[in-house]
C-alpha cells in the first residue's frame, strides 16, 4: 500500500539528492532544513568545494542545527532546484502588491528565520513570491504547548504541494519545503511561521504536508498561507499530528476547496486515493491509540468472559442477531472465548474521533465517566443492599432535598468539580452528598407522574414519541408462535374498549377514524419473559396500551394488556387487562400496571430509540465517509460536524453503560438481555428509509401523505408536538441538504460517476449495516434527490432524532416513578402468593415502591441522566458556526445562512406553539412545553436545543 513516508518522498519527480549529476547549467537553489546540516557535513566531505564552503558557511550561521529524518540530503549543487519539481524555477501568479514579488537575478546564499535557503542561481528572470505560512496550534489538556514554549517551540516541516501536474511531464511537481518558527502563545493556542519562495509556475497550492519534528503529538488548528494572489489560502486541519518518530508516514491535508473525484486537480488525484488507502488501513492487528484508521468489526466486546463467566454475552452482529458494525480496535480475543474480544481500559477510536482540546466536550465524556466509576462506585459503598427499595415515596423526595451522604469529602473533590450540579457540600462541610436537582416537571406539578393524561401526553411530547402507533386491526393479534407462547388473540376486547370510551362510538367507527392509538410492546418483549424472569431482581411482560384521542386531540388510555406466556415449569400463558378505574383495588392496580408499562417504554427508548436508532446505527455511516469520501468530498464536507464525538462517546458507551453488567443491563427490567433485545428490534424493525421523520410517521399510522397538508403529510394526531416541530426541522435540514447537492450534482450523472460515493453508499449498505443489506428500505442512490433523502436522513436522525430522545432525559426521567427503568416484581394478581396478596391488601404502597427500582438503580441512572442531559457551554448547535469549507463557496454559504436563518424562525414558533392554549399537549396548567426540538440553548440541563451531532 502506498504511504507517506518522509524516507520514500511523496512524490514522484525526481528529486534533489545528492546522488543526481549536476548540471552547471540549471539554476541552483538549496533549501536546507536546519536539522540537517550536520550529518550532511560529516557524511559528504568528499564533495564538491564548493558544497563545502556553503556548508560551512550555513552552519556558522546556524551551529545548533540538528538532524532530520524528513528527506534526503539536499545540500548539494543540484541539477533541479529543490523548490521545484520539474527542472525550472516556477512561479506563481503574482498579486499587484510589489513588496512580495522578487525577481531572481543572481546567486546567493540566504537564511530565512529557521527555514535556511541557500540559493545559487545564474541569471534568470524568474518571479518569485514570499509566501507566509501561519499555523496555529491548539494547546492540549496537559499543556504541552506552553512546556514546549519554555524551551523554543515545536517545529513543522511543511511542504506545500501544487495542485497540478507538470504540464511538460505530466509529472508532479516537488513539493515547497520550510520550517516554522514559534511567533506567539497564550494559554488557548500558538502560532508559527515559516516562509517560502514560491515560484510562478508551482501553480495553486493544492495540499500541505505537515511533519511533527517534535516528540509528541499536537492539535493542529489550521495554517494560513498569504502572499498569493487574492485572499490569504486557508487549510482547516482541526486534526491530532503525531510525532515523526512515532509515525513517520508525512500528514497530507488538503484546502478548504471540494473536488468531486473525478474533477481532483491533477497533482492531487494520487494524493486523495493514498489517503483514503491510510484511513481503510489493511485490517490487521491490534490499533494504537494515536491511529486514524476507520474499520468494521462485530459488537463481541460487551461481554468479560475471562473475568466471570457469567459475563459472557452474545456477538452482536452476524447471521444470528443482526447488528450494525463498530470500529475495528484489532484487540486480542478472551481466552475463555474465542468469539470475544478482550476489553482494556481505553477503546480505541481513530484519533480525530477522540473530544479534542478545542472543545470543552471533553467535559462531558470525562463527567459520564467520572459518574459511572467513582460516583457509582461511592454510591455502592453508602447503600450496601443493592435490593433495598425506597421504603416511602417521601424517601424519593429525599433525594432532591437532603440526598444521599457520600463518603468523606477529600475523596469525592473531583466528583465536585465536575458535578457541581449532583454533589453538594452539606452546611457543616464534614460531608459530600448527592442532591439532584429538582426536575422542571415536578417543579411545575408536583404530582405531574400520577395523572393518566400526563402518561398520554408523554407518548407525544415525552422522550420516546417514537413508540405511539395507530391501531389498524382489529382484534388485536400476536404473530408469535401460539405453541410456545400461548394463544395470539389480545384478551382486550371490543367490549373493554367500549366500555371505556363510554359509547363515543363503536371500536369499528374508532379505527375507521383512526381515534385508537397504542404502545404495542407484546411481540417484542414476550420471548424475552421467561429468560428475564430467571434473572434475579427483575421480571418482565409482554405488553399492550390502548389510547383513544379525544376531540381536543389528547388521548386518553383505555386499557393495559400484560401477559407472561406459558412456563417452563408448566404454568399456562397468563394475560389480564386492567382499566382505569373508580374502585381502590382496580386503582392501584392499574397505578402498577402503568408502572410495567412505564419500564417497557423505558427500555424501548433507551435500548432503540436512542441507542440503536441513533449513536448505533450513525457509527457504520461514520466509517464508510472516513473510509471512501475524501476529506476533499462535498459530502464528506457536509456530513463531518454531524459525525463529531459519536464514535468516541459509543466506545464509553460500550466500556460503562451497554456491557454486560453495565448500568444498562444492572437497571433496566431485560437485564442481560437488554443488547440482545436491541438487536432483535435491529432485525425486526430497522429499515433504513423509516429513519426520516415523514416515513417514520407513515409507518406508525401517525401521519399519511397529502399534498395540500403542509409538509405534505396529514397527521393522524394533529397536536403531536414531536411532529409538529420535528417536521419544520426536517424540512429546512432537507431544504438546506437540496441547495447543497443540486449545486455539486445538478445531474443525475454526476452522482453515477462518482466513485466515491458510490462505494460509500455500497459500503454502508453492504458492510456497516451488512446484516440487513438484503432487507427492504435502502433507496437506490441513482440521481441527486435520491442523495437528498439519504443525507438529510443521516443529518435528522444525527441531530433532530437523537435531541428529541436525549436532551430531556433528566426532566421526565429524573423523577423516576414518572418512568422507572424497570419494574421488579410481577402483578400482585397473576399466580399471587398469600403474602404478596396481604401485602397488596394492607398497603399496597409497598408493592408499588418494591416493585420500581432499588436505591441503588434509582440513584445511578439519576445521574446519569442527569449528565446525559447537559448540554456543554460550547455545545455546537445546528446551523451554528458552519465548517470553514461551507464558507468558501458563495452558493453554498448564502444557501447555509438560508438554513441558520430557519432554525431561528423555528425558535420562536416552537416558543408560540408553547404558549398555545389551543394545544393541550404542549401547554396548560403545570405542564412543561415541548421545547426539546428547539435548535439552540443555553449551557446545562434545559431540555432543548438541537446539537449537530451525537456527542453525549
Ligand atoms: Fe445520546
Amino acid at each position: 500500500m502506498p504511504q507517506f513516508s518522509s524516507s520514500s518522498p511523496s512524490i514522484k519527480t525526481p528529486r534533489p539528492t545528492l546522488q543526481n549529476p549536476i548540471n552547471p547549467k540549471s539554476p541552483i537553489t538549496i533549501v536546507l532544513s536546519h536539522c540537517c546540516l550536520h550529518q550532511l557535513f560529516t557524511s559528504h566531505l568528499s564533495f564538491k568545494n564548493t558544497a563545502k564552503k556553503i556548508i560551512t558557511a550555513i552552519i556558522m550561521l546556524k551551529p545548533q542545527l540538528h538532524q532530520s529524518q524528513s528527506s534526503s540530503p539536499t545540500l548539494f549543487p543540484l541539477s533541479k532546484p529543490f523548490s521545484q519539481g520539474n527542472g525550472r524555477i516556477v512561479g506563481f501568479r503574482v498579486r499587484s502588491t510589489p513588496v512580495l514579488q522578487k525577481i531572481r537575478r543572481s546567486a546567493k546564499v540566504g537564511l530565512v528565520s529557521r527555514k535556511i535557503s541557500a540559493t545559487m542561481s545564474p541569471i534568470t528572470t524568474e518571479k518569485l513570491l514570499s509566501v507566509k505560512a501561519v499555523v496555529t496550534l491548539k494547546e492540549s489538556p496537559g499543556g504541552l504547548l506552553s512546556k514546549i514554549g519554555i524551551k523554543g517551540g515545536v517545529d513543522l516541516l511543511l511542504e506545500l504541494v501544487s495542485a497540478e501536474l507538470d504540464p511538460k511531464t505530466g509529472q508532479e511537481k516537488g513539493t515547497i519545503k520550510g520550517y516554522t518558527h514559534k511567533k506567539s502563545q497564550n494559554a488557548e493556542e500558538a502560532t508559527y511561521e515559516c516562509e517560502f519562495e514560491v515560484g510562478e509556475g508551482f501553480g495553486e497550492v493544492g495540499a500541505i504536508f505537515v511533519e511533527n519534528e517534535h516528540r509528541k503529538e499536537i492539535y493542529l488548528k489550521d495554517i494560513v498561507l498569504d502572499g498569493f494572489a487574492g485572499d490569504p489560502l486557508s487549510i482547516t486541519c482541526n486534526s491530532w499530528v503525531e510525532s515523526k518518530f512515532d509515525n513517520p508516514q508525512k500528514r497530507v491535508f488538503f484546502t478548504n476547496k471540494c473536488y468531486l473525484p473525478k474533477e481532483t486537480p491533477s497533482g492531487l488525484r494520487r494524493l486523495r486515493e493514498e489517503e483514503l488507502a491510510i484511513l481503510r488501513g489493511n485490517g490487521q492487528g491490534e490499533r494504537k491509540s494515536y491511529e486514524r484508521i476507520y474499520d468494521y468489526d462485530v459488537y463481541n466486546d460487551l461481554g468479560n468472559p475471562d473475568s466471570d463467566v457469567d459475563k459472557k454475552r452474545p456477538v452482536l452482529g452476524g447471521k444470528e442477531l443482526p447488528y450494525p458494525r463498530r470500529c475495528r480496535t484489532g484487540r486480542p480475543r478472551c481466552d475463555t472465548d474465542p468469539q470475544s474480544e478482550s476489553r482494556s481500559g481505553s477503546t480505541y477510536v481513530p484519533r480525530d474521533e477522540q473530544f479534542s482540546p478545542i472543545k470543552n466536550l471533553t467535559f462531558s465524556a470525562k463527567t459520564v465517566y467520572s459518574v459511572v466509576h467513582a460516583l457509582a462506585q461511592s454510591l455502592d459503598t453508602v447503600i450496601v443492599d443493592s435490593d433495598l427499595g425506597f421504603p416511602y415515596f417521601s424517601a424519593i423526595d429525599d433525594l432532591f432535598n437532603e440526598g444521599v451522604n457520600l463518603p468523606p469529602l477529600q475523596k469525592q473533590g473531583f466528583l465536585k468539580d465536575l458535578l457541581p450540579r449532583l454533589v453538594k457540600t452539606v452546611a457543616d462541610a464534614s460531608q459530600d452528598v448527592l442532591r439532584f436537582e429538582t426536575p422542571e416537571t415536578m417543579i411545575r406539578d408536583r404530582f405531574f407522574w400520577f395523572s393518566d393524561e400526563e402518561f398520554a401526553r408523554q407518548t407525544l411530547a415525552g422522550i420516546n414519541p417514537y413508540a405511539i402507533q395507530l391501531v389498524t386491526e382489529w382484534p388485536l393479534r400476536s404473530e408469535l408462535d401460539p405453541k410456545i407462547y400461548g394463544a395470539s388473540e389480545s384478551a382486550i376486547t371490543t367490549e373493554i374498549i367500549e366500555r371505556e370510551i363510554k359509547g363515543f362510538m363503536t371500536v369499528t367507527e374508532a379505527i375507521k377514524q383512526k381515534k385508537l392509538f397504542m404502545l404495542d410492546y407484546h411481540d417484542l418483549f414476550l420471548p424475552y419473559v421467561n429468560k428475564v424472569r430467571q434473572l434475579k431482581g427483575t421480571t418482565l411482560y409482554g405488553s399492550r396500551t390502548l389510547f383513544f384521542l379525544t376531540p381536543d386531540e389528547t388521548l386518553k388510555p383505555l386499557a393495559i394488556e400484560l401477559t407472561r406466556p406459558p412456563t417452563d415449569d408448566g404454568k399456562p400463558q397468563w394475560k389480564q387487562v386492567f382499566t382505569p378505574s373508580c374502585s381502590s383495588t382496580g386503582r392501584w392496580l392499574w397505578r402498577l400496571a402503568k408502572a410495567h408499562v412505564l419500564a417497557h417504554d423505558s427500555g424501548y427508548h433507551q435500548l432503540v430509540s436512542h441507542w440503536l436508532r441513533t449513536h448505533c446505527a450513525t457509527e457504520p455511516y461514520i466509517i464508510a465517509t472516513n473510509r471512501q469520501l475524501s476529506e476533499m468530498h462535498p459530502i464528506y464536507k457536509l456530513l463531518h460536524p454531524h459525525f463529531r464525538y459519536t464514535m468516541q462517546i459509543n466506545a464509553l458507551s460500550r466500556g460503562f453503560l451497554i456491557n454486560g453488567d453495565g448500568i444498562i443491563e444492572s437497571s433496566f427490567s431485560p437485564g442481560k438481555y437488554s443488547m440482545e433485545l436491541s438487536a432483535v428490534a435491529y432485525d425486526k424493525q430497522w429499515q433504513f428509509d423509516l429513519q426520516g421523520l415523514p416515513n417514520d410517521l407513515i409507518s406508525r399510522g401517525l401521519a399519511v401523505e397529502d399534498p395540500t397538508a403542509p409538509h405534505g403529510l396529514r397527521l393522524a394526531i394533529e397536536d403531536y408536538p414531536f411532529a409538529n416541530d420535528g417536521l419544520l426541522l426536517w424540512d429546512a435540514i432537507k431544504e438546506w441538504v437540496t441547495d447543497y447537492v443540486s449545486h455539486y450534482y445538478p445531474d443525475p450523472s454526476r452522482i453515477a460517476s462518482d466513485k466515491e460515493l458510490q462505494s460509500w453508499w455500497t459500503e454502508i449498505r453492504t458492510v456497516g449495516h451488512g446484516d440487513k443489506k438484503d432487507s427492504p428500505g435502502w433507496p437506490d442512490l441513482k440521481t441527486p434527490s435520491d442523495l437528498v433523502h439519504i443525507i438529510t436522513t443521516m443529518v435528522w436522525v444525527t441531530s433532530g432524532h437523537h435531541a428529541a430522545v436525549n436532551f430531556g432525559q433528566y426532566t421526565y426521567a429524573g423523577y423516576f416513578p414518572n418512568r422507572p427503568t424497570i419494574a421488579r416484581t410481577k402483578m400482585p394478581v397473576e399466580d399471587p402468593t398469600e403474602e404478596e396478596l396481604k401485602i397488596f391488601w394492607d398497603k399496597p404502597e409497598t408493592t408499588l415502591l418494591t416493585c420500581f427500582p432499588s436505591q441503588i438503580q434509582a440513584t445511578k441512572v439519576m445521574a446519569i441522566l442527569d449528565v446525559l442531559s447537559n448540554h456543554s457551554p460550547d455545545e455546537e448547535y445546528l446551523g451554528q458556526d458552519p465548517e470553514p469549507a461551507l464558507k468558501e463557496d458563495p452558493a453554498i454559504k448564502t444557501a447555509f445562512e438560508r438554513f441558520s436563518g430557519r432554525l431561528k424562525e423555528l425558535e420562536g414558533i416552537i416558543d408560540k406553539r408553547n404558549t398555545d392554549q389551543r394545544f393541550k399537549n404542549r401547554s396548560g396548567a403545570g405542564i412543561v412545553p415541548y421545547e426539546l426540538l428547539k435548535p439552540f440553548s443555553e449551557p446545562g440541563v434545559t431540555g432543548k436545543g438541537v446539537p449537530y451531532s451525537i456527542s453525549i
